[in-house]
């Protein structure tokens, strides 16, 4: 198949493509999607086909304004209006009751959905050219690192699919925030381009799930199905270490060969003579943290090292989202430099 390279001034061919039934990487915020029409279940099952995406792991409808969330949702409370009203079009995902009519493979037979409107002008003016919610995963080989650019789409899935929309570079870099509006208080299944202290400011009580933080072990299942597998992985395998960055710097000289890659914070990167340093930004700087990461984790894939070592932000704001899907890259391998040094 070969996969068209669709500039922002051809929507009326993309919005062609999905409404035929065929499956386009779009532009987000967040990172891009691999999109087909919501409400067309072939369409659907052709994104699993090109991801490699385990038929149990559901997708989230992308809608252009709340008013839309009534095609996909059945007993919307309140709430769901009171955060859309705050952080739409932006990085939050809502997971909600579904309507019976959204199809079995959008939701992997759950009986809920996640919903979100992305604030990238090319992905909402093309949902509404196409007059459908679509469904989309990032559009990476699943397992592998999220795309942020055109490029790194085509990288895991030229071939595979009808086209890609080319928007440039994503503003936010890691995928949006789910929180699961269907318990009581919700609960945060995965951190995201929206930080955790906003989500509390804005409706107060929020738990977080526990596959957040550490690997479900055999015979657990996170409620986000998606957060049990390996994943955002480079070919090489990855090493966090965690600590105050003087530590974890320390930790990494004394650990890593020679040669290995390393991510570091802008201000330790020098330190890091004869290594393959990918920077993350300044430590103090989150967003230009979340900008990079999986373009960093992308790069060494193009070099010879055969192992990364990566500082590791705290997590406070958007560092909570950087952390997670640094850990899950490393397959929960994580060290800490304070107990280990
Ligand atoms: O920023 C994003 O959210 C990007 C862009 C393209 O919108 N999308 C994205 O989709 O990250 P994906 O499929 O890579 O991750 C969605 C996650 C998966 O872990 C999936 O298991 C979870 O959301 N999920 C989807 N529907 C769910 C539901 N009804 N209940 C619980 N988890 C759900
Ligand atoms: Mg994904």
């Amino acid at each position: 198949m070969q996969t068209l390279l669709l500039s922002g001034a051809e929507l009326a061919a993309a919005a062609d493509i999905l409404r035929g039934g065929g499956v386009l990487a779009i532009p987000t915020e967040t990172v891009y999607g691999l999109a087909a029409d919501g409400f067309q279940p072939q369409a659907v099952e052709k994104i699993f086909e090109a991801k490699g995406r385990p038929q149990d792991n559901p997708l989230i409808l992308h809608i252009p304004d709340p008013d839309w969330l009534g095609r996909c949702c059945a007993e919307i409370p309140d709430v769901a209006y009171t955060l859309a009203a705050r952080f739409w079009p932006g990085p939050l995902t809502l997971i909600l009751k579904r309507r019976a009519d959204v199809p079995d493979v959008v939701t992997g037979g759950l009986g809920t959905v996640g919903v979100r409107c992305p604030d990238h002008p090319l992905a909402r003016a093309l949902i509404l050219r196409a007059d459908t919610p679509l469904a989309a995963p990032s559009a990476n080989r699943s397992g592998r690192p999220s795309p942020t650019t055109a490029a790194h789409v085509l990288e895991d899935l030229g071939g595979r699919i009808d086209g890609v929309l080319d928007g440039g570079a994503c503003s936010v870099g890691v995928e949006s925030t789910i929180l699961d509006l269907t318990v009581s208080p919700p609960c945060l299944l995965r951190p995201g381009g929206v930080s955790l202290e906003a989500l509390r400011d804005c409706i107060g009580a929020i738990t977080v799930d526990d596959a957040v933080y550490r690997p479900m072990e055999e015979g657990e299942h996170p409620r986000a199905p998606g957060m049990q597998y390996r994943h955002y992985a480079p070919v090489a395998p990855v090493t966090v270490v965690r600590g105050p960055p003087t530590r974890a710097a320390g930790y990494i000289l004394a650990h890593a060969p020679p040669g290995a890659g390393v991510i570091a914070f802008d201000e330790w990167a020098g330190a890091f003579a004869g290594y393959t340093v990918r920077t993350l930004g300044p430590r103090a700087d989150g967003a230009a943290q979340a900008r990079g990461l999986f373009a960093a984790l992308r790069a060494f894939d193009h070099t010879t090292v055969t192992e990364i070592w990566a500082m590791c932000p705290d997590e406070r704001g958007v560092g909570l989202a950087v952390a997670n899907r640094l850990r899950k890259a490393a397959g929960f391998h994580i060290i800490d430099a304070e107990e280990s040094v």
